[in-house]
């Protein structure tokens, strides 16, 4: 099959790779009709996250049809439409349990294969899907197939952000970051109850976004966080929502954030040090909320919400690429040209 596969800091290949195979009786082989770039992508294509093998087929976002299953797999049938969370789950264990799948004491991110362990991405024409039964959620295949294929990351991460936050019809909000994942805190702010919502960008086409989704845009400057503080009281935001993940970003979240606040953090960071302090923290009295968001957690969830089409998820895709432009895609993601928002990839 072809696959986009890793093959050093900016340099991918579409390429000639084996198809996958059940290893496992619990795995299913999908074709993938959709799969997706994520900004988490990015943080190994630019060299920021190392430790990938080369060959590794990158992505870990997409929907597709069931086309082979394991002896022990019984709720998913071959033909199945199906999406993904970006990680695997046993649905068995404590951190399962508790709604943390995230955290599965045996569950895997796809397109992370390091020292010859792991598991292919997605960016492929087949991928394999360990522990299926409890990993894999069902879609409706005359559904919105775009907006479904979000659930399985970009949306659940962002409404996890507010959630995480304790977002609710009282609190402000700042998402720091108006790329996908910051746009979608921003429905899933809304969602909670909220329309008091600020968002802070350099990119102008992702804070016009920003503002059809609700939320009143801010140009990232020396100047935001006054402007901030000048909304609310001078005091700062409720819940400072952190989309990007960088350390001028958090520190940025760090700012805007009231005395008592909270900041919530999906932005995937690779610093090794904070970019505040134990004191700047103790004298903000600050609560700090961060992770992988337990998607297959909040897909069944979130797919009503898509289903019912209570917001419009796909106004936030800018180009529909085939997957032998993969390499080219992410050319432009990376670099935000075109005014790409969201690249959805066809294989
Ligand atoms: N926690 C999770 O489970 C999870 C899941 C998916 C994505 N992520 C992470 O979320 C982050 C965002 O993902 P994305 O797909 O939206 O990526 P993206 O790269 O498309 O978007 C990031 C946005 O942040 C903006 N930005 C950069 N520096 C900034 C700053 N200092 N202040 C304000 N804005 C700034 C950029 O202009 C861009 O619009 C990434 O770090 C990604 O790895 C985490
Ligand atoms: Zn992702
Ligand atoms: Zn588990």
């Amino acid at each position: 099959m072809k696959a986009i596969t890793f093959q050093d800091v900016k340099q991918l290949a579409f390429e000639e790779v084996s198809d996958p195979l059940i290893e496992h009786p619990t795995d299913v082989i999908v074709k993938v009709e959709l799969t997706a770039i994520c900004g988490s992508d990015l943080h190994i294509y630019r060299g920021h996250e190392t430790g990938l093998d080369r060959g590794t087929i990158m992505g870990h976002e997409f929907l597709g049809q069931v086309v082979e299953i394991g002896t022990s797999v019984h709720n998913i049938k071959s033909g199945d439409t199906v999406v993904s969370p970006f990680t695997t789950n046993c649905g068995q264990c404590y951190y399962c349990k508790i709604g943390l799948t995230c955290r599965c004491e045996i569950g895997q991110l796809y397109g992370w294969v390091s020292g010859g362990h792991g598991l292919h991405g997605a960016q492929a024409e087949f991928v394999k899907v360990p522990m299926a039964d409890a990993t894999l959620v069902k879609v409706d295949p005359t559904g919105n197939k775009d907006e479904l294929l979000m659930i399985g990351d970009i949306f659940s991460t962002g409404y996890y952000a507010a959630d995480n936050g304790g977002v609710n019809s009282e609190t402000s909000v700042a998402v720091v970051g108006a790329g996908p994942v910051g746009l979608m805190a921003i429905l899933g702010a809304r969602d909670l109850g909220t329309k008091n919502i600020y968002v802070i960008d350099s990119v102008s086409e992702r804070l016009a976004m920003a503002e059809e989704f609700g939320a009143k845009p801010i140009y990232l400057s020396e100047m935001s966080v006054d402007t901030v503080r000048s909304k609310t009281k001078n005091r700062g935001v409720d819940i400072a929502i952190e989309a990007v993940g960088n350390p001028a970003a958090a520190r940025l979240a760090y700012e805007v954030v009231r005395p008592g606040g909270v900041i919530s953090t999906v932005g995937v960071h690779t610093s090794d040090k904070m970019s505040f302090s134990p004191v700047e923290a103790y004298d903000k009295n600050l609560t700090y909320r961060s992770g992988r968001c337990p998607a297959r957690y909040y897909m069944s969830k979130l797919m009503q919400v898509v289903n019912e089409k209570r917001y419009p998820l796909n106004r936030i895709i800018s180009h529909h690429m085939p997957l032998s432009d993969g390499v080219e895609a992410y050319r432009i993601f990376d670099q935000k040209l075109d005014q790409s928002m969201k690249i959805m990839l066809h294989p």
